[in-house]
């Protein structure tokens, strides 16, 4: 049986989160002297001399009407980076505690894993990139706090089987990571819509990809109101600055130009997927539900640096283990792509 406080770190539970001059103040007044602010105003513009708010309300308040979810289980990070370390620092013990991915898949995982010294555990993905169920079950441990599943995954480009993703979670006590950076790209539902069901979900999303504000860092985590309270006592008091919180805020009004971006993405995407087999180095494009296509190709080294030498960088991801000859392509604009297309189509 799943029970948070049981995996929670015992210091986590203990500690007392730190209080911010804003988060004390409820109410409104004319002057504040609580924080140590410059009150002769910014030389960045009007207001960037105050703190931002450390709860992002109204933020979180337009996020929950879009997602269809309540604002205690959202919580934002300075980029789903900051939640993944973050979900490291609550539930793992370093040097103690473990963690479980599923390779090849994406590398921050991995990262934090070491950072914060846990060890890391790895069942490899079957060939079509789906999860070998019965091994991932055998391999969980009475250390293993959370496992992390990417969905699309970053850098095969799949969708995961839900019935696979279901399965793990009623099977395993620690918590759940979905990783639903390119979900916006996928012909799937999110998992959002099943968050009350399953106390151990924890779902990463970014405003990285389909909202193209890679340059505001702001990720998003959806959990239980109960998760997503231990990850803001943790989280720096002002992970979310103002130009972020603003600039998201004004962007979330507009949700029918993302749908139009996705669309011109997708298009392009299919483009390309139907284009990218006819040329001549390309053995193989494996199918893809997110931003970018994998493709195997008879030289990943010499077509990396020759695309290079023309002035169009992609990701050299032929020295992982499951990628051998792979390259990660994103798929760009119309005429992007077609440069891309001529540029291999000329490589010998
Ligand atoms: C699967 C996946 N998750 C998370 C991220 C990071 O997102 P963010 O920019 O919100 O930190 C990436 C970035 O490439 C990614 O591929």
């Amino acid at each position: 049986m799943f029970n948070l406080k049981e995996i929670i770190r015992p210091n986590v539970l203990k500690m007392k989160a730190y209080s911010s001059a804003r988060d004390e103040f409820k109410g409104t007044a004319e002057v504040f002297l609580d924080a140590n602010e410059n009150n002769l105003g910014s030389l960045a513009g009007e207001n960037y001399n105050r703190y931002p708010d450390p709860q992002q309300k109204a933020l979180k308040s337009r996020i929950a009407e879009i997602k269809g979810v309540r604002p205690e289980q959202i919580f934002l990070g300075n980029g789903s980076d900051e939640a993944i370390d973050l979900l490291f620092r609550m539930v793992c013990t370093p040097g103690q505690d473990s963690m479980l991915h599923l390779p090849p898949t994406y590398g921050m995982y991995e990262v934090s894993a070491n950072l914060n010294d846990v060890q890391l555990d790895a069942v490899q993905l079957t060939s079509d990139f789906q999860i070998p169920v019965k091994e991932v079950l055998a391999s969980i441990k009475p250390t293993t706090k959370l496992l992390f599943i990417c969905s699309p995954n970053n850098p095969t480009g799949n969708l995961i089987e839900p019935e696979s993703i279901e399965t793990l979670l009623d099977n395993f006590d620690g918590l759940i990571v979905l990783d639903e950076a390119y979900a916006d790209f996928a012909n799937a539902g999110s998992w959002t819509k099943r968050l009350d069901e399953f106390p151990n979900l924890v779902i990463l999303q970014t405003f990285s990809k389909a909202w193209g504000m890679a340059g505001l860092r702001l990720g998003l985590a959806f959990a239980s109101e109960e998760i997503i309270s231990f990850l803001n006592k943790i989280k720096p008091p002002y992970n979310i600055n103002e130009a972020t919180q603003k600039l998201a805020l004004q962007a979330l009004q507009h949700t029918e130009g993302l749908c139009d971006m996705v669309e011109e993405i997708v298009q392009e995407r299919e483009l390309l997927m139907l284009a990218l087999p006819g040329l001549a180095t390309v053995e193989k494009v494996y199918p893809s539900d997110a931003n970018f296509i994998l493709i195997k190709v008879k030289d990943a080294d010499g077509l990396y640096n020759y695309l290079l030498d023309k002035g169009i960088v992609v990701r050299n991801r032929s020295t992982i283990k499951g990628c051998e000859g792979c390259l990660r392509i994103s798929v760009g604009t119309l005429e992007e792509n077609q440069q891309l297309l001529q540029a291999i189509s000329e490589f010998r």
